[in-house]
This record gives C-alpha cells, sequence and structure tokens, in this order.
C-alpha cells in the first residue's frame, strides 16, 4: 500500500493537530446521546421537499401531498441506507492506510475518522431499520479504469478523492435537514450531529486530497491525470444519480418506478437541483486544479 512517506508543510500538520484535538473534545457516545422516537409518523415530511429526487420537475406537481410525503419516508432511508454503504467502503480503505509508512502524519486523525465513521454507519443504519424496517441495496461499484495496474499514487488521490466528494455531497442534505424547522427532532438530529463531524472530515480531506493530487500529477503521465479527472467526473454523476432509485419510487407507491427514474435522470429541472448539491466540492475540484472545467459527462 505504502509508497514515500506523505510529505507536508506546516499548514497540514497544524491543520491535522487542530482536527484531531477538536475530535477529542467533541467526543460524544452515540448510543447514549441519540433521543430515538419510538416511531414516526407517516403523516410528515421525513425529508425537506426541496430535496425530493422530483423537485424542480412536473412530477413534483402531479402527486398529492400525502403521495409526497410518502416519497419523503422512502427517500430519506434511501439517502441514509446510501450512508451506511458509502461509509462501509471509505473504511475499508482508510482502515487499509493508517498506520502505514505513507500515512503515517495523519495516523492520529485517522483513528478519530474510523471511530466517528463507524458511529455514523450504526445511527443510520439504526434510523433505517427503526422506523424503516429495512436498509435499501447499495449503488454496485464503479471501476477505475486501468485499475489493473498498479498506480498506487492515482489509488491514494481518488480513494481520498472519493470519500470528500461523498462527505460533502452528504453534508448538503444534512445541512438542509438540520436546518429545517418543519422536519421532527429526530431526523433534524441525525442530520445535526452528522454535520458537525463531518465538518471536521471535510477539512481535513480538502487539505490531504490537494497533497494527493500534487503527488499523483508528479508520478503519473499528463495523460492519466486527464482519465483519473473524467473517471472522477463520473463518479460525480454516478453519485447524484443513486438517488434516483426505482425501490423507493416503488415503496412510496409510484407507478412504473423505472421509469420514474428514466425520466428524472433525463429531467431538465434536475440539473440545477443537482448543480446546488455539488456546488462546493465542485467548486474546491476546480480551484485546486483537479478539475479543468466544470463540464460533466451525460
Ligand atoms: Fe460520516
Ligand atoms: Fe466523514
Amino acid at each position: 500500500m505504502a509508497t514515500a512517506t506523505l510529505e507536508v508543510n506546516d499548514r497540514f500538520r497544524e491543520l491535522l493537530d487542530r482536527l484531531t484535538q477538536k475530535s477529542i473534545d467533541d467526543y460524544y457516545n452515540p448510543y447514549q446521546r441519540f433521543v430515538w422516537a419510538d416511531s414516526l409518523e407517516d403523516d410528515q415530511w421525513w425529508m425537506s421537499p426541496e430535496l425530493l429526487s422530483v423537485h424542480g420537475t412536473p412530477l413534483f406537481d402531479a402527486y398529492d401531498e400525502k403521495t409526497l410525503k410518502a416519497l419523503s419516508k422512502w427517500e430519506s432511508i434511501n439517502f441514509y441506507s446510501l450512508n451506511v454503504h458509502g461509509i462501509r467502503e471509505l473504511l475499508i480503505e482508510v482502515v487499509g492506510r493508517v498506520q502505514t509508512p505513507a500515512f503515517d502524519v495523519p495516523s492520529d486523525f485517522f483513528h478519530h475518522f474510523i471511530g466517528e465513521e463507524n458511529e455514523h454507519m450504526w445511527f443510520f443504519a439504526e434510523f433505517c431499520k427503526r422506523y424503516g424496517q429495512k436498509l435499501y441495496a447499495g449503488p454496485p461499484a464503479l471501476k477505475i479504469p486501468g485499475s489493473d495496474q498498479h498506480e498506487i499514487e492515482v489509488e491514494n488521490f481518488l480513494v481520498f478523492a472519493r470519500i470528500l466528494f461523498f462527505e460533502e455531497m452528504v453534508d448538503y442534505y444534512n445541512t438542509k435537514m438540520a436546518q429545517d424547522t418543519s422536519l421532527c427532532e429526530t431526523i433534524r438530529q441525525v442530520n445535526r450531529i452528522h454535520h458537525e463531524d463531518e465538518s471536521r472530515h471535510i477539512a481535513f480531506g480538502r487539505e490531504l486530497v490537494s497533497h494527493l493530487h500534487t503527488r499523483m500529477k508528479a508520478a503519473v503521465s499528463a495523460e492519466r491525470v486527464r482519465e483519473v479527472e473524467q473517471y472522477l467526473k463520473r463518479y460525480v454523476v454516478f453519485s447524484l444519480y443513486s438517488f434516483y432509485n426505482p425501490h423507493v419510487y416503488r415503496d412510496a407507491g409510484l407507478s412504473d418506478p423505472l421509469k420514474v427514474r428514466e425520466t428524472l435522470i433525463a429531467a431538465e429541472g434536475r440539473r440545477a437541483a443537482e448543480r446546488k448539491v455539488i456546488r462546493k466540492p465542485l467548486a474546491f475540484f476546480l480551484k485546486s486544479g483537479i478539475f479543468t472545467d466544470d463540464v460533466l459527462p451525460v
């Protein structure tokens, strides 16, 4: 796994120290901290209406409020399920790197990261099983092109760039729902607590990803760097499309769930909504030179 030790500047070391200390100061026991309602009423918004996958399209106006609320329930269970599966994947990668020579410097922070993500995975799964009696299956993995060639610098960069993107995308939803006073406290609490931990992970991730990008550029050809950019862009689109889940549409009672997914993927009104979700990570990828433009594959 390891190559040369990650070379880092003082700024990164200071950031690591600060974030590690903050993780220690803000440490909580999720098994004690969460107050779970016994049950959640179906007749309420489980997710802010503007976060629904049909928002911004004619389908949003076509469904009555009861249907939209049912959709908000199952879309929220899908959102937390995506978190559970995303966290499993990122934990596997970080566990594979903690206390290896290449990642000696951030290893202290990795311990907090691993501990916190394990707990996030627990509370998201708990929400799904308590209130939805299920977890949705995760999306299939998106294979890295040329990944049979062993290019450690490409792998390291992509692993952490994907983690960062995933965390920033999720944080958009968490922030909105934590602030939405029309949602019940159990829902707001899950989103608020996750957002508080993720602000540390995102600050760390941005710094680490910038370093790993610089290292990758020094190690591989310009053509390979362009391929990696294209792969990451496909990952962005793939992640956005995981919100258009036909199993959710079926559980919400919509007819022709596969057609709903197709319609939404093709709907012009969704592009603006998707751009809002990815505004911050996209701006970061552009500013740091990871993306040379903001054109995404269709
Ligand atoms: Fe998390
Ligand atoms: Fe995280």
